[in-house]
């Protein structure tokens, strides 16, 4: 039965990582895997969820099944963090999902299984696993202009007139902030522009939103998508706690189905929790029954939020010293797109040759399309980063 299968191509960004952990150059930078590092190089277990961790071992009863929906604890408290005071509060429901992935997956097979010739517009370029996700659903993907190479800011005129031709059989896929693999945000003015869009022309907007918390702040990073949820009719949203909790491994993320009435919400939500039975049936508890004691315990709420600000702040701190370490070694302002751009990630244009020099010539590591990690740097490899991308001509 297996024997005839092609064999699978390796995944680009782990096999990335594990090169990186063979180099035994000891001053070798990895910029490449998608998780936040503090400063002496660690992706940290935030203290707030150390302590719940500890709190859930000692008092938490069972482990028996919950059920398809998860923690509805939990799914309430991702509700509120994106959408209490929006219009559409009343009209939301939230599902317990295995990370963002799984929301992606399960709003992906919600939509087929309503309407299976949906088109799902993503951003060119987008988050590596938008397409195959929504392909696997069997919905078709084409992509809207989102990046300008040359300027490496969102081009938001290109998007927007993509956008003005989508009608009702079109979804609309948009990252609520801190775009990956770019960096590039949009305006809140193009946000409005889409809301105006979809009211008049019918398609709609699903929004994915991995990191909450990382750009400018946890409302601040909901504004687009708030002012989706106070205009249009229908939305869908996907949301993880993998980067704002930092926990990545236990797939903690949630689908949250806005539909145009109370009703239809009840119906869609029934709808996805038959096709979650069909899948992975239940979600896992253990991160989400975190997130539900740290979001329900006023202590251990702001213990998260400053932690999460502080981490928000170190990347915004390292995006301004690379963008003056660059001024200061180019004598020029060409790399002050690190400064504008938000989140974890941005794109800088390096071409596959400059990538190949940057890993073998300085043990600079970057993925193919030239994403940079900028959380992933110590504020020490600033300077060495800076000078390896001024060597290979970036
Ligand atoms: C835009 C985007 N969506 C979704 C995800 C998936 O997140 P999760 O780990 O919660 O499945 C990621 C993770 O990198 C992402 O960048």
């Amino acid at each position: 039965m297996f024997s005839s299968l092609a064999t699978p191509k390796a995944d680009p960004i782990l096999s990335l990582s594990a090169f990186f952990k063979e180099d035994p150059r000891p001053h070798k930078i990895d910029l490449g895997i998608g998780v936040y590092r503090n400063s002496e190089g660690v992706t940290p277990i935030m203290s707030a969820v150390r302590k719940a961790m500890l709190s859930q071992a000692e008092t938490q009863p069972t482990k028996a099944y919950i059920g398809l929906a998860g923690n509805e604890t939990f799914n309430q408290a991702m509700t509120d963090l994106l959408l209490s005071g929006t219009a559409s509060y009343d009209r939301a429901s939230a599902i317990q999902t295995p990370g963002a992935s799984g929301a992606l997956r399960m709003l992906a097979d919600l939509i087929a299984s309503i309407k299976p010739n949906t088109t799902v517009w993503i951003s060119r370029p987008s988050y590596v696993n938008h397409q195959p996700v929504m392909e696997a659903a069997g919905l078709t993907v084409r992509e809207y202009p989102f990046f300008d190479a040359q300027t490496k800011r969102v081009d938001e005129t290109a998007m927007l007139a993509q956008i003005a031709e989508l009608g009702p059989d079109d979804v609309l896929l948009l990252h609520g902030c801190c775009h990956n693999p770019t960096g590039g945000d949009i305006s809140l003015e193009a946000w409005r522009e889409i809301a105006n869009l979809a009211l008049r022309n019918g398609f709609l907007p699903f929004v994915d939103i991995a990191y909450q918390g990382f750009g400018d702040g946890l409302m601040e990073d909901a504004a687009g998508l708030r002012l989706l949820a106070d205009s249009v009719p229908q939305l869908l949203i996907s949301t993880s706690c993998s980067k704002n909790f930092g926990l990545y491994r236990e797939r903690t993320g949630a689908a949250i189905i806005i539909a145009d009435s109370k009703e239809a919400t009840t119906k869609a939500r029934g709808r996805a929790l038959e096709l979650a039975r069909g899948t992975y049936s239940m979600p896992p508890d253990h991160g989400a029954d975190i997130v539900a004691n740290i979001l329900g315990n006023e202590a251990l709420k702001a213990e998260w939020l400053d932690e999460l600000a502080s981490m928000n702040q170190r990347i915004n701190r390292l995006r301004e010293q690379l963008t003056l370490t660059f001024r200061e070694q180019s004598d020029s302002q060409r790399f002050d797109y690190f400064s504008e751009h938000r989140g974890m990630f941005s794109v800088t244009g390096l071409d596959n040759d400059q990538i190949a020099a940057l890993r073998n010539d300085h043990g600079v590591y970057v993925v193919g399309g030239g994403r940079v990690n900028v959380a992933g740097m110590k504020e020490s490899d600033i300077p060495a980063v800076v000078n390896a991308f001024l060597a290979v001509n970036a």
